[in-house]
C-alpha cells in the first residue's frame, strides 16, 4: 500500500488542529509538514513550535525542511518526535553529517531533491537515508502543477535503490492528485504527498483510499 501524506500547507491555518484530525479520521498515514525560510525558497511557513503542537493531533509528522543550514534546527524539530525529517541536498553544507544527526535523534532521515537536481547526486549517500524525497514541483508553494519529467526521476531512483540493495521509501511531493499519483506510483513512489488535492477534495477519504491503493 502507498502511504498518503496530506500537506498542512494546504489546510485552513485558522484551525490546524481540526484540519489535521480531519485527515487522520479519513485514514491518512502521515502529516507532511513543510518548513520554509524565505531564503532557500521564496516563501515562509511554520517552525518547530507549530510542529510540536501539530504532533499531538493524531498523525505522525513528515517534516520537510526547505531551509538553508538545516543542521541548526534538527534538534528543535526532533522534539516533535516526527517519523521523518528531510533536508534538501541543495541546502545542506554537509549532507552526510545532517543525515547521521537525524538518525541519532531517533528520526527517519530524509534526503530531498529539487526538480533540477539529478537523481545521481544522491548515490553518494545511499544507505544513509531512510527516505528519498523527489520533488515534482519547485519548492516554495502548494497548488502547483506536477512536472511530468519528474516521473522518470522517480523510476531512476527506484532502480538505483533496487540495484544497490538499499531499502528506503521514495516520497513524491508536489502536484499529486488522482491522475499524477498514478504516474508517480507506477514509477516506484511509496509515499505520496498531496496538499491541495486532499484538502480541497469533496471526499478526501475516497481520494486518500484511491491513492493508497494505486
Ligand atoms: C512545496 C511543498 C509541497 C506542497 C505540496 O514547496 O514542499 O509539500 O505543499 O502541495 P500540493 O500537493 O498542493 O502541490
Ligand atoms: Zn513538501
Amino acid at each position: 500500500m502507498i502511504k498518503v501524506a496530506p500537506s498542512l500547507l494546504a489546510a485552513n491555518a485558522m484551525c490546524f488542529g481540526d484540519e489535521i484530525r480531519r485527515m487522520a479520521d479519513v485514514g491518512a498515514d502521515l502529516l507532511h509538514f513543510d518548513v520554509m525560510d524565505g531564503v532557500f525558497v521564496p516563501n515562509i511557513s511554520f517552525g518547530p513550535g507549530v510542529a510540536q503542537a501539530a504532533a499531538g493531533c493524531g498523525l505522525p509528522l513528515d517534516v520537510h525542511l526547505m531551509i538553508v543550514e538545516p543542521h541548526k534546527y534538527l534538534e528543535a524539530f526532533a522534539k516533535a518526535h516526527p517519523a521523518y525529517i528531510s533536508i534538501h541536498l541543495e541546502a545542506s553544507t554537509d549532507v552526510a553529517r545532517d543525515l547521521k544527526r537525524i538518525r541519532e535523534l531517533g528520526v527517519g532521515a530524509g534526503l530531498a531533491i529539487s526538480p533540477d537536481t539529478p537523481v545521481e547526486a544522491v548515490r553518494l549517500y545511499l544507505g544513509q537515508f531512510d527516505m528519498l524525497l523527489v520533488m515534482s514541483v519547485y519548492p516554495g508553494f502548494g497548488g502547483q502543477k506536477y512536472i511530468d519529467r519528474c516521473t522518470d526521476k522517480v523510476a531512476e531512483a527506484a532502480a538505483m535503490l533496487r540495484e544497490a540493495g538499499v531499502e528506503a521509501e521514495i516520497e513524491v511531493d508536489g502536484g499529486i492528485n488522482a491522475e499524477t499519483g498514478v504516474c508517480a506510483a507506477n514509477a516506484g513512489a511509496t509515499i505520496l504527498v498531496a496538499g491541495s488535492a486532499l484538502y480541497k477534495a469533496q471526499d478526501p477519504g475516497a481520494l486518500c483510499r484511491q491513492l493508497q491503493n494505486l
